[in-house]
């Protein structure tokens, strides 16, 4: 059941080039400039003329989310909020008629998710669900929706489901940038073809497991970690860090890199591992000196860079090489290696990586 592997996680984490692709399937053809969600048919009008796009989910789905903002304000101009469902949901929030609600979850039973979806509707909002379960709760109660057709994730820590939900995400963001014309034909087109080939590049990513796994011996007994991206690798950093925290117990945080400097850089001495997303993208300058900060305060840093790139290495004490893509869909790839790296910790350490203390796969208490 575990398909060989010792864990789930890791099976799931090693199916990502498949569950890319089914998710893709029918819905993203290059060749014909073709890119459509069959799910958002009687509503996507209503998605297309939003106002606003609120995105409401909880823990990596949430993450999912923060890429969505910045992908979809990028490629279809149009103005997203996300939020912590269990937030949204008690702050009387204005949201009505003219606003989309895109619900995200794996489980498709999150209860604050739920109750956000409600609250929404309740006040006009048409609710989108984006789910993997099939039939859940989340897809039953919305409006119409989207599934990100990654099979069961039996893992507490969610890894394909992300990588599933980012893709559908980005497809809606590409079929709105279409019908609005916020994208040439060429620019559409390249995306589509770089979209298509993301499952080759996670395999390409996968093969980084053996020197990760290396290199997680050398971390595993570190007390705190710390994880720092910019643009759409900043949400990657959450990510990494939860990802860490859930699964080895090891204190993580993640931040948006320029903010080092408002505080955590206090926290960095030659204990503190930073990891860095470090990819060829229109931060790269700005994060190579982020990176420079770290390591002049004696910082440990493991930096996920672009292939070949040739300035990094010569900085830092670890690199993990990806290969490059447009940098709207660089998450799909820069978060394989921390799934790694949090996996391999977390096994060295002992834990249950597939069922971590006090956590349920899903959630269904508020
Ligand atoms: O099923 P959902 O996507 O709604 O679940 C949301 C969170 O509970 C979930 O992502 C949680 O944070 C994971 N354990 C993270 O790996």
């Amino acid at each position: 059941e575990k398909g060989g592997y010792d864990h789930f996680m890791m099976k799931e984490i090693m199916e990502q080039p498949k569950s890319v692709s089914d998710c893709l399937r029918g819905r993203v053809i290059s060749e014909k400039n073709h890119v459509k969600l069959g799910g958002i048919f009687n509503h996507f009008d209503d998605l297309l003329n939003a106002k606003r796009i609120i995105i409401a989910a909880c823990g990596t789905s949430w993450h999912a989310g923060l890429v969505a903002e910045y992908i979809f304000e990028e490629l279809a101009r149009i103005p997203v909020e996300v939020e912590y469902a269990s937030e949204f949901r008690y702050r009387n929030p204005i949201i009505g008629k003219g606003d989309v609600l895109i619900a995200i979850s794996q489980s498709g039973e999150t209860a604050d998710t739920l109750a956000a979806m409600s609250l929404a509707e309740s006040k006009g909002a048409v609710v989108l669900g984006v789910c993997n379960v099939v039939g859940s709760s989340i897809a039953r109660n919305s409006h119409e929706g989207a599934y990100t057709h990654a099979g069961p994730e039996i893992g507490v820590a969610s890894t394909k489901a992300f990588t599933a939900q980012l893709t559908v995400l980005t497809t809606m963001a590409l079929m709105l940038a279409k019908e609005k014309g916020t994208l040439t034909e060429a620019q559409l087109h390249d995306l589509l073809v770089e979209l298509e080939n993301i499952p080759s590049k996670i395999e390409k990513v996968l093969k980084t497991n053996d020197a990760v796994r290396e290199m997680s011996a050398l971390y595993k007994d570190a007390k705190n970690f710390l994880y720092l991206g910019r643009g759409f690798n900043f949400p990657v950093a959450l990510e990494g860090a939860l990802k860490l925290k859930e699964i080895s117990y090891i204190h993580a945080e993640g931040y948006p890199a320029a903010e080092m400097k408002h505080g955590p850089i206090a926290l960095i001495d030659e204990e503190m591992p930073v990891v860095v997303i470090a990819t060829r993208d229109s931060s790269y300058d700005k994060v190579v000196s982020n990176l420079q900060e770290v390591k002049a305060r004696s910082g440990r840093v493991i930096a996920v860079v672009t292939e070949g790139d040739a300035l990094i290495p010569g900085m830092v004490d670890h690199v993990i090489e990806v290969p490059d893509t447009h940098e709207v869909l660089m998450p799909m790839i820069s978060c394989i290696p921390l799934q790694l790296l949090s996996y391999h910790i977390a096994v060295m350490r002992g834990c249950n990586v597939d069922q971590p203390r006090n956590l349920a796969k899903s959630v269904t208490v508020e």
